[in-house]
């Protein structure tokens, strides 16, 4: 048998870092051989919860099982495992020593299957140092004082050209990019998220990860029996349900401006503002307030919600987060204020989606120059190429094409929970994200706005939403 026997002091609540250690998941970001783990039971993490872990072993890889023993929160931690060379058992203390600092005391216990104990003598000294690094990256993914995040000189590569630039929105492209990122380990327990379209695909993948992180959710949907099985669903998956649940039609602007009087009378600040909610329609059709049904959705809804929201965000002794979520497709699209309503003859739907979600991306860059006083930050995101509900009505020929490469709702929600959990996320303001990463806007010089056009942009959301406002009373 091998024991390994290490001791850390971290300046963490215990609460919080017993949290972050219990989620097996995390060891990816901090054990030095872990190159993969997955949670294997639905629910929160308590005993019984099973992992799996992917580690690095010589040349090859080794497939552990684990599963929780014991579960004493803020406590005590029991996890015992095994793959085809040894079983382990990890027992993991949590001391509380005043002024929010932690001390973890971690044995791990490896007795070798029968035959291969010559095999752990001559492998002592390595498995010694294996410990002394994980515990030393347990103790700086704790710390959790990541430098603030800039595109990598691969990346910038990549965004220089067309063909380069396309693989990165595949899985592919987000394994790439989880290569390089740092330990996400703050704790969202007292922040208070707003999320929309949170029933289905990334907003469900979304509010999944956020939940688990502690935070405080308002979601908002629109279907009250979609609402009632999202929550259901929020609570197999994570014990937990969403705190608020408000019900909006996003795509009419009266109710997001009754939404937003709603969400005011919580008088509950608001740490994170998420605009995800969205559909690409194939066919032309206008909401009951008379307006193409796109640009009222994808941008006109976004814009109103989130400033009307302004005094519930301002102000915060951390700046308040504001995350659009926007699409790849608006790649092929140039941002001009006269095309943004298209008539039903020159309808087409991806164009329309594309347009309006290029508009939201320069107005992301617009408010977080505007807001910065406000001690506001706001980014945008794509999400590269996910397999959810959206796509499968909406794009069913792109799926079928694309399908083998398509990423998870969860790895395509991956950047939405990074801008709006990542201590790091706050640092930066007005940038389009893509695998935690900043990204270019253009990837093409012939979809750069003019400045007029540019200028134009948030007289014109005010405009037409006045005009909708006039046919509202007419
Ligand atoms: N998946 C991708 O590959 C991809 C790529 C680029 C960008 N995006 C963007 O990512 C976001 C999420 O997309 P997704 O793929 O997860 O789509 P999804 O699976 O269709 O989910 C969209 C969510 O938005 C909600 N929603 C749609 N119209 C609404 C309305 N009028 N009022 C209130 N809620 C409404 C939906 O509610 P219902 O269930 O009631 O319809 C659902 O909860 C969208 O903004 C989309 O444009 C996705």
């Amino acid at each position: 048998m091998i024991t390994l026997t290490e001791t850390i002091d971290v300046p963490r609540p215990v609460e919080s870092c017993f949290r972050y250690v219990a989620d097996f998941r995390t060891t990816v970001e901090w054990d030095a051989t872990a190159v993969e783990a997955n949670k294997l039971s639905q629910g929160p993490v308590d005993q019984g919860t099973q992992f799996s872990v992917r580690c690095k072993a010589g040349r090859g890889h080794l497939n552990l099982a684990y599963e929780v023993t014991e579960f004493v929160p803020w406590q005590c931690l029991v996890l015992e495992g095994g793959g085809r060379w040894f079983t382990v058992k990890d027992v993991i203390t949590f001391e509380s020593l005043g002024n929010d600092l932690t001390r973890i005391h971690y044995v791990a216990e490896f007795t070798f299957r029968r035959g291969l104990q010559r095999l752990a003598t001559r492998f002592e000294r390595g498995f010694e140092k294996m410990g002394q690094v994980s515990m030393e990256r347990l103790a700086r993914a704790l710390k959790d004082d990541n430098p603030p995040p800039e595109a990598s000189q691969d990346t910038q590569r990549r965004d220089g050209k067309l063909t380069s630039a396309l693989p990165c929105f595949t899985r592919y492209g987000y394994r790439r990019g989880q290569k390089t990122w740092r330990p996400m380990t703050a704790d969202m327990t007292g922040k208070h998220v707003v999320l929309t379209g949170a029933n289905a695909g990334l907003g469900f993948a979304t509010a999944v990860s956020l939940l688990e992180a502690g935070a405080t959710l308002t979601v908002v949907a629109r279907d009250p029996a979609k609402a009632a099985d999202m929550q259901h669903a929020f609570k197999a998956e994570t014990g937990r349900e969403a705190d608020t649940v408000e019900l909006a039609d996003l795509s009419l602007l009266s109710q997001v401006t009754s939404l937003s009087e709603r969400l005011h009378a919580q008088s509950q600040p608001i740490d994170v503002l998420i605009n995800n909610a969205g559909a690409l329609f194939n066919d032309y059709a206008e909401t009951a307030e008379g307006i193409e049904r796109s640009i009222a959705l994808l941008l006109l809804s976004p814009w109103k919600l989130t400033e009307s929201l302004l005094p519930t965000l301002k102000n915060h002794a951390r700046p308040a987060r504001v995350i659009n979520v926007v699409s790849g497709g608006m790649y092929t699209q140039k941002l001009r204020c006269d095309e943004l309503i298209m008539t039903p003859d020159e309808y087409n739907g991806s164009v329309a989606y594309a347009r309006a979600k290029r508009a939201l991306t320069v107005l992301t860059e617009l408010c977080a120059e505007v807001w910065r006083d406000h001690n506001i930050v706001v980014n945008s995101m794509h999400p590269g190429w996910a397999d959810t509900p959206g796509v499968q009505t909406a794009l069913p020929g792109f799926r079928r094409v694309t399908k083998r490469v398509l990423r998870s709702p969860a790895e395509g929600a991956d950047t939405i929970v990074w801008l709006a959990r990542a201590s790091e996320a706050d640092q930066v303001s007005g940038k389009l994200f893509l695998d935690r990463e900043p990204r270019t806007t253009h990837l093409r010089p012939r979809t750069e706005e003019r400045p007029e056009e540019r200028a134009r942009l948030l007289d014109w959301l005010t405009e037409t939403y006045n005009t909708l406002h006039l046919n509202d009373k007419g």
